[in-house]
């Protein structure tokens, strides 16, 4: 007897009417009707059944504060950084694993079941620390939590910096961060990078930088990051996160840069909603978008995934954690309106975002854990037009989630109809109707 089998579903590649099959927690068969039985059945009714999404860039020791102690009037990044410290020292242990965990029931009612959240580790109590370490063991069941041990006023800026960052590391922090843009100066960034990289060889740990979240096409901390990179033999193991200074920087440059890259195996992380919003705030018209190259960085056979970044915090006033929206952004803004193109999105939020955070038994295989998503709509495509509704979320297995279809009850000329906003089989296609 099988746990759960979901069937009639179509997967991301594009396969159509396929069953899953899991029991104990693992897919153990995927193909078309199969023939068992399980404790639960689920009718996918030709909807799509992807792998959980996954966000590989967050904050949660901010998120949910939003307004606290007051909100960001200039809407910049650099306001941001200071409220977030005005915010700090009103921080306690409860409330920021509060607000974690209700963002937590929001990402998993979205189908998001991993995400890789930088933690700020530049305060002397390392308090938000310790509660995401509880929050990430407490959660495990349902959601992978990876924490960053992340500098935010600098490694080197921070003269408190370096020591409270070795003490996060030896409490469990999964991965080494930084800010290089942060630093005084251009050559303490470049110092940044390199000590940050020297750490997680000698820790064997992953490291995930914010780099040069700026306008500043002079800002290349991921030139150096790359050469660290490479130098330290850490290729697959390192992310240059939100990269926004290459949106400005001279093409010439830029293509001698995206080889050292790929090189170096860096995996590139932009988070759409917030760079559009955050980057070009100096700009008269017209405005820079601020996001990195995606489509040439993909070109370059650079691994690219998409973050959210921030949901309701001092940066950011709003979100629900839906890793669609944030690909619908990303898309929009980097023009990546073709067929592959959108595809390709949509793997920024789930298979390459669990290459970034190097997920063991992620995907719709015999063998890997029954985590999937069934949602609204045919496609990968629809789903992203839609931000779908995310009808099941299964966790090893079993059902963590479920929400109805979203359907809505016309009456017109004194008749009832439904619209649900999908192109269900049994429509004419759009061609047919014309
Ligand atoms: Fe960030």
């Amino acid at each position: 007897m099988l746990d759960l089998i979901v069937r009639n579903g179509n997967l991301s590649d594009g396969r159509k009417g396929m069953d899953i099959a899991c029991r104990d927690g693992r897919i153990v068969e995927l193909a078309p009707a199969i023939d068992a039985r399980a404790a639960r059945e689920i009718d996918a009714g030709d909807r799509l059944v992807t792998a959980p999404f996954v966000d590989a860039h967050f904050h949660m020791d901010a998120t949910l504060s939003y307004g606290r102690p007051r909100v960001n009037r200039s809407g910049t990044l650099l306001e941001g950084i200071t409220l977030w410290g005005e915010l700090k020292p009103q921080l306690t242990h409860d409330a920021i694993k509060s607000r974690a965990h209700q963002l937590c029931r929001w990402a998993i009612a979205r189908g998001n079941l991993a995400i890789r959240s930088h933690v700020d580790i530049c305060d002397p109590e390392l308090l938000a620390v310790k509660a995401l370490l509880e929050v990430r063991e407490e959660i495990r069941p349902f959601l992978d939590l990876q924490l960053v041990a992340f500098p935010q006023d600098g490694y080197l800026r921070d003269p408190k910096a370096a020591v409270l960052l070795q003490r996060a590391l030896d409490l469990g922090v999964d991965v080494i961060g930084g800010i290089p843009h942060f630093e005084r100066t251009m050559a303490d960034g470049a110092r940044s990078v390199r000590l940050l990289c020297e750490l997680a060889a000698d820790r064997g740990l992953p490291v995930d930088m914010h780099c040069d979240e700026s306008d500043d096409p002079l800002s290349r901390h991921v030139e150096t990051l790359a050469y660290e990179t490479q130098r330290l033999s850490l290729q697959g193991r390192v992310t240059g996160s939100h990269l926004t200074s290459m949106h400005s920087m001279d093409s010439y440059y830029v293509s001698k840069l995206l080889p050292l890259m790929r090189e170096a195996g860096l995996h590139a992380v932009p988070n759409p909603l917030i760079n559009i919003t955050l980057q070009g705030r100096h700009d008269a018209y017209p405005k820079r978008r601020g996001m990195t190259r995606v489509p040439e960085l993909m070109a370059a056979g650079i691994n690219v995934a998409m973050g959210h970044d921030c949901v309701m915090d001092p940066w950011y006033p709003l979100g629900s954690h839906d890793m669609l929206e944030v690909a619908h952004m990303g898309l929009h803004v980097a023009q990546m309106t073709g067929t592959d193109q959108m595809q390709a999105a949509f793997a920024c939020v789930t298979d390459n975002a669990a290459r970034v955070l190097g997920l063991q038994g992620y995907g719709l295989e015999p063998g890997c854990n029954a985590d999937l998503v069934v949602l609204q709509a045919a496609d990968p495509i629809e789903a992203l037009r839609l931000r779908a509704v995310r009808t099941h979320v299964v966790r090893r297995g079993q059902v963590i989630a479920e929400a109805k279809p979203q359907i809505t009850m016309l009456h017109l000329n004194g008749d009832t109809e439904t619209v649900d906003f999908t192109l269900s089989p049994t429509q004419p296609e759009p061609e047919q109707s014309l």
